[in-house]
């Protein structure tokens, strides 16, 4: 496994739609291999292939049980609606409140192609939002409600 660079917001490539993942080999392995290194490293929750450059449908996320890879995640389910508190790892230091819905339900892929699905709450809801997100070049402050002020941010830590 390897750490890769993180790109930051400002890069066009965080603007571009991915293409599907079609080819289930060792190249997609080491790439989700690499984005769960990367992301443990940064001590994020989730991270989208496009944050490592790499314009494919992959993300992987943690949200304290081990990472997970999804694969041409699809949201089956979406409902209720909660304000979140997030970040991204493009946009280090910077912190806004969004809507989301409260309960997700998703299909996905894992890195040998067979379907599966995962669903729940709160936070596993705000983190395929704003990963599936990032897959069609969408970045959270671009429907934040507001950006949290210094004050807020040193809450945060
Ligand atoms: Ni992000």
């Amino acid at each position: 496994m390897a750490i890769r660079n993180i790109i930051k917001v400002g890069d066009p490539i965080l603007n571009k739609v991915c293409r599907p993942v079609e080819k289930f080999d060792k190249r997609l392995a080491q790439l989700l291999d690499d984005m769960a290194e990367t992301m443990k490293e940064s001590d994020g929750v989730g991270l989208a292939a496009p944050q490592v450059g790499i314009l494919r449908r992959a993300v992987v996320i943690d949200i304290g049980e081990g990472p997970v890879a999804l694969v041409n995640p699809v949201f089956l389910e979406q409902s209720g609606e909660q304000e979140c508190v997030e970040g991204c790892l493009s946009l280090p230091g910077q912190y806004g409140i969004t809507k989301r819905p409260k309960h997700v339900k998703v299909r996905a892929q894992n890195r040998s192609g067979e379907f599966f699905e995962i669903e729940g709450e709160d936070l596993l809801s705000t983190v395929c939002c704003h990963e599936t997100d990032h897959l069609n070049g969408i970045i959270f402050t671009s429907h934040v409600i507001r950006m949290l002020d210094r004050e807020e941010l040193e809450q945060q830590k």
